[in-house]
């Protein structure tokens, strides 16, 4: 039976497909159109998922959105009724979305098929649920609590949930306007981060800050009955769509999130690109920290309903990897499961594995073991690209490849690692990725410098042999999916220092032979030759979306200062005749 998993008309649109309960692949369309967090229509994403799995549209029997617009009905009339204003503009903006819930129609036209011969039953899965879904799902687990967080989707910021055999049972919902995820895209608009997914980044400056705003900040987000709420005075009226819109050619616009009262507060609100000042670090410090603390608060609160030591996890706020790194210390949860698409492009995942197992009631045989569901590229495709670049190369066997990479990040050089099925997700985890040395002290300026043009406070990230992480980190719960901070422990710190944040920690990525061999052998030949068994890994891309093609690399590679590629079985030097 193939399910088709969608995200669409959202945020970082996306499509999966799943075949008796498997995943065989799933994609973000930006990573194929290359429209950074695109949220028009998926139409390349479900081309790419037919020809994965070799299906017509006509085979697809289900057809899964992780949206509801029916959802929480009551609630978005009762927020419209309270403010009369916003009637019309409810009533209007329903009727906008009308043709967006035509998938059939939606669907024949992208793939120019006939209407009429797509059999495929309609399915509308809540945007929390999916969320919650597309973590329990795919964990190992029989038993968990189920926990979803992030700015908005159907009307609702949080979700918690049971999680038993094929059931998703929902205990409680955080309505709008009180949302987590809008909390801290405020404080990053009125600090000049204000693009949709700025909230990442941001996260990295807040070790450079103190506690100067942290009683201020607290303000904005009372706790309450177990859950929160907003001070809604720091905030502009969002709307029902909580200050998010998809323009017609598929960008995602954020509508200026903070009141006048913000400035009244903390001074006048910075200027993208000007100069950050320890105003802006301090209220980075402030709304970290009370994200963790509600996020916590609201953890501690799920565990008393579901006193399992199993927490399955998304939504995009599960992106926040620092407080993901402090739940064990802080809640009774013991582990974590986070779909590594956190944010909504696990949609898709989320839509279609519920749609099998809650709805259809199929049995629980699948995990989700790795994120590596996207695109693959042949040999002779990849020579091909090399060749029409005018690339010189060799093609090297295994032990050769690992060897020359190795070598290469030995000396300090930064290569790109093209290899295998893209990841899915924001992270690039040993398929997509530039690598190089995490124990050379000017790397991340070098890194910044010729490639990545990052800001100067964001951190780069370790990959590590799974065995070796107790050694080098002070906790050992496995992050798989690089969305665990941990402290580095003192001895090693130097030894890491590229990738030794201000704060001495670390977005860890665990790595298995299981789940990579080819990236495990290359973090093993590094270590062998260092006596680090870690690498310091960077998504594949400058400012841009992830490359996921071959000829994406090699242009990234020919267009930056990189030192090396190493692209399937091919290796190549730059500007250096090696033939
Ligand atoms: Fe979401």
């Amino acid at each position: 039976m193939l399910i088709l998993g969608l995200n669409m008309f959202h945020a970082d649109s996306s499509a999966a497909i799943i075949q008796d309960g498997k995943i065989l692949f799933a994609v973000a369309e930006e990573r194929l159109n290359r429209h950074k967090h695109y949220g028009g229509f998926p139409a390349l994403a479900v081309k790419a998922c037919l020809d994965a799995a070799g299906a017509k549209l006509s085979d697809i029997e289900h057809v899964a959105v992780g949206q509801d617009s029916d959802a929480n009905l009551a609630k978005k009339v009762q927020y419209a009724l309270a403010n009369p204003t916003k009637i019309l503009n409810f009533i209007k903006m329903r009727h906008r979305k009308e043709p967006m819930r035509d998938v059939r129609s939606l669907l024949a036209h992208a793939l120019e098929v006939d209407p009429v011969r797509l059999k495929f039953q309609e399915h509308h899965v809540e945007h929390h649920l999916a969320h919650i879904a597309s973590a329990y799902y795919c964990s190992p687990w029989e038993k968990a609590a189920g926990f979803s967080y992030d700015g908005s989707g159907d009307f609702v910021s949080t979700m918690m949930a049971r999680c038993e055999g094929n059931n998703i049972q929902i205990l409680d919902r955080v309505f709008l306007p009180h949302s987590l995820g809008s909390f801290y895209t405020m404080i990053c608009d009125f600090i000049g981060y204000r693009k949709y997914g700025d909230e990442g980044k941001v996260m990295g400056l807040a070790p450079y800050g103190k506690d100067t705003f942290v009683d201020e900040i607290r303000k904005i987000t009372p706790l309450r009955d177990g859950a929160f709420r907003l001070n809604m005075s720091y905030f502009k009226p969002l709307g029902s769509n909580q200050g998010m819109q998809v323009l017609p050619d598929g960008t995602v616009r954020l509508a200026r999130h903070f009141s006048d009262k913000m400035g009244k507060v903390f001074g006048p609100s910075r200027e993208p690109n000007s100069e950050i000042t320890q105003r802006d670090m301090d209220l980075a410090y402030a709304m970290q920290l009370r994200f963790e603390e509600v996020f916590f608060h609201l953890a501690n609160e799920l565990h008393k309903h579901v006193p399992e030591e199993n927490l399955a996890m998304a939504g995009g706020c599960a992106l926040n990897s620092v407080a993901n790194g402090k739940l064990f210390c802080r809640t009774p949860f013991r582990r974590t499961w986070i779909q590594p698409a956190a944010g909504d492009e696990g949609l898709a995942i989320g839509a279609a594995l519920h749609t099998y197992h809650a709805v259809l009631e199929r049995p629980r045989e699948h995990q989700m073991n790795h994120a590596y569901l996207g695109p693959e590229f042949s040999e002779s495709q990849i020579e091909s690209a090399l060749n029409s670049a005018g690339i010189k190369y060799q093609r090297l066997a295994r032990e050769p490849l690992l060897d020359a990479v190795s070598d290469q990040m030995v000396k300090g050089d930064v290569v790109g690692w093209f290899q295998g099925r893209m990841e899915w997700g924001p992270r690039a985890l040993g398929n997509r990725s530039i690598v190089t040395h995490p124990g050379l002290p000017n790397m991340k300026d070098v890194l910044n410098a010729r490639i990545k043009h990052r800001e100067w406070f964001r951190p780069f990230a370790p990959a590590i042999l799974a065995e070796a992480q107790h050694e080098y980190f002070e906790h050992d719960h496995p992050s798989p999916y690089m969305l665990h901070v941990y402290k580095i422990r003192p001895e090693k710190r130097k030894s890491l220092c590229a990738v030794n944040h201000l704060d001495d920690t670390g977005r860890l990525q665990t790595v298995t032979r299981e789940e990579n061999p080819l990236y495990y052998d290359l973090i093993q030949t590094f270590g062998r030759k260092t006596g680090i068994p870690v690498i310091l890994n960077t998504s594949f891309n400058e400012n841009e979306p992830i490359v996921c093609t071959p000829q994406e690399a090699i242009d990234c590679f020919r267009r930056t200062k990189m030192d090396a590629l190493a692209i399937g079985p091919f290796f190549a030097l730059k500007e250096r005749d090696i033939s």
